[in-house]
Order: C-alpha cells, then structure tokens, then sequence
C-alpha cells in the first residue's frame, strides 16, 4: 500500500508535539519536514532545532525536505536532528553527487527533488547515490497549492528510469482524494499531504482516505 507522508507545515506550530503524536497514532508512516530558507522557496519555514525539539516524541521515520539553495554544509544538521531521509533539490546543489554521497555517508537515506520544470532525465547520473526520487507537483514555496495533472507524466517517466532498482518515489504538492489516486496509479510509493491531513480533525481518516481514496476494503 501507499506510504502516507503528513506534512507539519500546515499544522498549528504552537501546537506541534500534539499533532505529531496524534499522527503517529493516526496511522502516518512517516512526519514531512518542510526545511525552507526564503531563497531557494520565497517562503521560510523552520529548522533543524525544531526537528530535533520533537524527535524524542514518536519513533516515526523523520523525512527531511530541504528547499534550501546549496545545502552541502548543512546536511549535518539535520542527520544530528534526527533526520531520517534528507531530500536536497537538483536545483539548489552545484554538487549533486557529493551532497547525495554525505547523506548517506551520515547514515541517512539519500534523495533528490525535481520541482515542476525540472525533467526526469535529470535522475540518470545520479541513481547509483539515491534512495528515492521526491517529485514535486506543485512550485514548492508554499502548502495548500494546486496540483499540477502535467506531473503525472513525470512520475510514470521517472518509474520506467528507476526500474529495477531499490529506489521510491515520493509525490509532494496538492495531494488529496482526488489527486491521490492519480499520483498512485503514475507510480507513486509515498504521499506527502499537508492541507488534506491537517486541515480537519480526523487525521486516521484523513490519511485513510489517501491510501484508500475510493473507500474499497
Ligand atoms: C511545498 C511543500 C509541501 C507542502 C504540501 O513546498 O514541499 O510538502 O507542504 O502541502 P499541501 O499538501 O497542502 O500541498
Ligand atoms: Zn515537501
């Protein structure tokens, strides 16, 4: 079945650690870190503190996104945070291949993001240093945006490149019951969803309804 990756950017910061522990309960596979530095993403969100700051609160895999431009010397942070998979963007590194090699080095599992305008091609020299390949479906910067139907391709290509190898995809921007199925028969292996978990009380079934979305038992 489909990972489910809830996003805290749309939660209420002051209260965090609950809505962690809710989602951990609720049935996440994983907590989404939205890492923006106002550069790279006109946005600025938070950082390594506070990923450490909740770390102690749930054993769930900490997925680290980072939209932040040349992240090389910053990677450390975040693997001592208690990071669990560090993303990097292909557009933010002059180094991709070196930055990938650290994370790993680190003990962490290693990714790449491609925002909307970059291609799938771009993966090709970089599969023997990857773990997953995080496929963006909107313009990062912000949640609660619309999903880009044009992505689709993207994902199906970046499948077919990947094939036979120990790699996932992971879809992030404008998941909800609706995009998700999309996302999911294009190849999808983990959902991150901000808005469409966080938004509404019912968080179990909020992500139920994105790995479930036609309500099949
Ligand atoms: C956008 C972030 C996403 C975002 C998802 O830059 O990478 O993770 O928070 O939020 P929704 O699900 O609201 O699109
Ligand atoms: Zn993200």
């Amino acid at each position: 079945m489909v990972k489910i990756a809830p996003s805290i950017l749309s939660a209420n910061f002051a209260n965090l650690a609950e809505d962690i522990k809710l989602l951990d309960v609720a049935g996440a596979d994983m907590i989404h870190f939205d890492v923006m530095d106002g550069c790279f993403v006109p946005n600025i969100s938070f950082g390594a503190g506070v990923i450490k700051s909740v770390r102690p609160l749930t054993n769930l895999i900490f997925d680290v996104h980072l939209m932040i431009n040349e992240p090389h010397d910053k990677i450390t942070w975040f693997s001592e945070a208690g990071a669990d998979i560090i993303t990097i963007h292909a557009e933010a590194c002059s180094d991709i291949i070196a930055s990938l090699k650290k994370i790993r080095s680190l003990g962490c599992k290693a990714a790449i993001s491609l925002n909307p305008s970059t291609s799938a091609e771009t993966i090709i020299p970089l599969l023997d240093y990857l773990d997953m390949v995080l496929i963006m479906s909107v313009n990062p910067g912000f949640g609660g945006q619309k999903f880009m139907n044009e992505q689709l391709a993207k994902i199906r290509t970046v499948k077919k490149i990947i094939a036979g190898r120990d790699i996932v995809i992971e879809v992030d921007g404008g998941i909800n019951k609706d995009t998700a199925p999309l996302a999911i028969s294009a190849g999808a292996d983990i959902l991150v969803a901000g808005t469409a978990i966080l938004n509404g009380d019912d968080y179990q079934a909020n992500i139920k309804s994105l790995q479930n979305p036609t309500g099949e038992k």
